[in-house]
């Protein structure tokens, strides 16, 4: 059966985990509320396209800094503001929540949404309801969150808007050997030992040899791994192991190429390395209180339309009535808690977004 967790049996203390390290307690649920309306799909009067984090103006910038500000802005418990938003991903991802509602919920049975099936539809329903609660505060219902384009050279470095200090967008839990000029390695290290054992380089990776691993990374998860529904999106994960033979309802049971490739890398190399648990990005519990979390995941987002795009008769989205039917709460802009479900989000176009049109030299890197 899908995954349906539902508050009105409320909501648990969620674990921050990190390796071997004793788990950790945090309170994550959100606000209340017992009445649910189901999501409907907005009137789209024409497509906003999300720009690249390093393409915008300064206008845009303003903007963005002022909507987030207004949402950093608002009380604590109003299920809008950033606190809440942040928590909404370590509710969902550090078992908050049950994955089905009574009467067939079980303790034993807590929701992860990542290393599955459910980790791209999760993530852009989580995006739209906070860009359209951004769009709200500024009565901008055309505002669009950007994206960090680390999949391209221009864009590999931490985007400089969230890197000044004084701005909301900062987050002083971050890894400070890592801002910009500095580039992601997309391949967390693994890359430059590959192309040292290959004896392409010796010693540190220039510039242009971590342009070229992280777009050839980028082919290789896309392109060359990313060929099946279950490959590019992760395995199968459904609710209640009554229901399903066993490997389709264990928790985390295998993330898709670029959840387990690119995504964790950047997370990681965002997040601070320090004790206890490499706070913001580096650990689910805490990397939405990063707003580049927002943008990073804005591009793993953009990743699912390019790759629909792709040619192969199998890379397509499943077609299992229990991913189309998971389902996730969510508060919208005007605080109220709707159910949405996956089959409502695989297409951007009408959910009234899309992505800013910029070069994919990736698709040209063929390793
Ligand atoms: Cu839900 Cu990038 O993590």
């Amino acid at each position: 059966s899908p995954v349906a967790p539902d508050w009105l049996r409320g909501c648990t203390v969620a674990t921050a985990m990190d390796g071997d390290k004793p788990g950790k307690s945090v309170q994550c649920c959100p606000p209340s509320n017992t009445k649910i309306i189901d999501f409907e799909l907005p009137r789209v009067r024409k497509i906003r396209h999300r720009p690249a984090a390093h393409l915008v103006d300064c206008n845009y910038v303003y903007k963005f800094e002022l909507a987030m500000e207004k949402m950093k802005a608002l009380p604590d418990d109003d299920p809008r503001s950033f606190k809440q938003q942040a928590k909404i991903h370590c509710a969902y991802c550090n078992e908050a929540y049950f994955q089905t509602r009574p009467p067939h919920d079980d303790p034993n049975q807590k929701l992860k949404i990542h290393f599955s099936w459910l980790f791209f539809p999760f993530h852009r329903m989580y995006l739209y309801f906070f860009e359209r609660i951004l769009g709200d505060l500024i009565d901008d219902p055309d505002f669009v969150m950007p994206f960090w384009n680390w999949d391209s050279p221009c864009g590999m470095a931490m985007p400089e808007m969230y890197v000044e200090p004084c701005s909301v967008l900062y987050d002083k839990l971050r890894d400070i050997n890592h801002k910009p000029p500095n580039l992601v390695d997309l391949n967390d290290g693994l890359g430059a030992n590959e192309l040292k054992e290959q004896g392409i380089i010796f010693g540190n990776l220039s510039k242009t040899d971590q342009i070229r691993s992280n777009l050839c990374l980028m082919y290789r998860q896309m392109v060359s791994n990313g060929n099946k529904p279950t490959s590019f999106h992760g395995k199968k994960y459904r609710a209640g192991c009554r229901f399903v033979t066993d490997d389709e309802c264990i928790p985390e049971p295998g993330g898709g190429t670029i959840e387990n490739g690119a995504h964790i890398a950047v997370h990681k190399f965002v997040g601070a390395k320090r004790p206890p648990y490499n706070e913001d990005m580096g650990n689910f519990y805490s990397a939405g209180r990063d707003p580049l979390f927002y943008a990073h995941h804005a591009n793993v987002d953009r990743m699912w339309n390019i790759w629909r795009t792709l040619p192969g008769k199998d890379r397509r989205d499943f077609r299992d009535r229990d991913w189309l039917n998971s389902s996730f709460l969510f508060y919208d802009e005007k605080k109220n808690l709707v159910r949405a479900k996956v089959r409502q989000f695989l297409d951007t176009e009408k959910l009234g977004y899309g992505y800013q049109k910029v070069d994919i030299p990736w698709l040209e890197s063929k390793p």
